[in-house]
């Protein structure tokens, strides 16, 4: 009986839990969709998901240079990361995420 009742807590709780760590959902969907194939494994030397040793030298970078860059793309990264239709905050959300995780 106890711990039906901590199961069923349990399950009440995580979605909550998940909803309130780390990024908002909508960013986490645009890196799914637009972002994850290449940077979950570092495709072509893209810098990986909250790899700190990636990300050490970008760290100090004016995010609104990271999103230039992006935006215009260079050399196996495609422009705006092929995400045509998402906006500068959504992109400079997608570069917080991926390099802090948040
Ligand atoms: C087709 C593969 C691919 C996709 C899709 C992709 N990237 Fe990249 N990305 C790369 C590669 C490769 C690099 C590293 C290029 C280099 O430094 O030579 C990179 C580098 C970056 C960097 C580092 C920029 C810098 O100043 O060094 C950021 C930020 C970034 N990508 C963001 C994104 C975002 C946001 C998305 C999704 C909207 C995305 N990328 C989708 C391949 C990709």
């Amino acid at each position: 009986m106890a711990l039906r009742i901590h199961t069923f807590g349990l399950t009440l709780l995580l979605p909550v839990l998940v909803n309130f760590c780390g990024a908002p959902p909508k960013v986490k969907q645009h890196y799914a969709q637009h972002c994850a194939a290449c940077h979950d494994i570092g495709a072509g030397g893209a810098p990986t998901l909250k790899a700190k040793t990636d990300w050490k030298i970008r760290r100090n970078q004016d995010p609104q240079d990271i999103l230039r860059a992006v935006r215009k793309g260079f050399v196996g990264m495609p422009p705006s990361g092929r995400c045509t239709n998402c906006s500068d905050d959504d992109l400079l959300a997608l570069i917080r995420f991926m390099r802090d995780g948040v």
